[in-house]
């Protein structure tokens, strides 16, 4: 079976208290699946990541940043350091969710330095990339994904594919507004972009893994899960309650079982 992750982005929800509950059930829920080949994590608010950090030392749950900046210290009022990050022993960060491009108007080059310095000090990136509806409706989609990662992942050795995760979230799917991709669509995506990985890192790109995101639920998780190209999920709402992400995780588990 291929390795398998599962994760959610808590966005501008959930303060410390409300974190730390989560983050028990969780752990104490994932307990039950066994521990080879499945990843999780959890991408809390920034007042809750010690907290978060505290809660999951022991368990199965990897913690990571909503965003970073991409320098160490200075004038920048308002950002955080990836040196803070490390003081608190976090180590994977979040780069280029859609709501940071679209809402905050970060772009490629920005993305790229952000991955350049999560590299730098160690840490796991996971770059987010998605098309607008308008872009997919033009028909350049792949061409739109293709500049994302091509510049967010540019100056990058071969070897960081290490430490570098894809995450595909069209914008158009994405939160209370969006339309989940269908699994024919959002694996001919994973195709590309996994292609397109090759031609940035050649062969250790096979290690990169590249999750679906975008009104992931339970009625459409278990016939993403189990696309070819598909790594894991990257799930937003149906995560926020720790029992029901559970069951999507323990139902996408049983399908890909019965289906390799
Ligand atoms: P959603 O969020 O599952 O609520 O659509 C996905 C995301 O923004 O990562």
């Amino acid at each position: 079976m291929k390795k398998l992750y599962f994760g959610s982005n808590l966005k501008m929800y959930k303060g410390i208290e409300q974190t730390k509950e989560y983050l028990c059930r969780l752990n104490n829920l994932l307990q039950n699946i066994p521990e080879e080949n499945t990843e999780f994590f959890i991408i809390p608010s920034y007042t809750s990541l010690q907290a978060a950090r505290e809660v999951c030392n022991s368990g199965k749950i990897r913690i990571g940043a909503q965003n970073m900046c991409w320098e160490e210290e200075g004038q920048f009022t308002g950002e955080v350091s990836p040196c803070m990050l490390e003081e608190i022993g976090v180590r994977f960060v979040m780069v280029g969710h859609s709501e940071r491009r679209h809402i905050f108007k970060e772009t490629d080059i920005q993305e790229n330095y952000k991955v350049k310095t999560a590299l730098k000090h160690n840490f796991t990136a996971l770059l987010c990339v998605g098309e607008t509806a308008e872009e997919k409706e033009a028909g350049v989609a792949v061409e739109t994904l293709r500049r994302q990662l091509k510049i967010g992942f540019s100056n990058l050795k071969e070897s960081d594919a290490a430490n570098v995760w894809v995450a595909y979230e069209p914008v158009w799917s994405i939160g209370v507004q969006g339309t989940p991709a269908s699994a024919e669509y959002a694996e001919s995506i994973h195709a590309e972009i996994k292609k397109c990985l090759r031609e940035i890192f050649g062969e250790n790109a096979d290690k990169i893994p590249v999750l679906y995101g975008g009104s992931v639920n339970k009625e459409n998780a278990n016939e993403l899960i189990i696309q070819p190209s598909i790594d894991g999920l990257f799930v937003g709402r149906a995560a926020w309650n720790p029992e029901q992400f559970f069951q999507l995780i323990n139902n996408a588990l049983e399908t890909i079982k019965h289906t390799s």
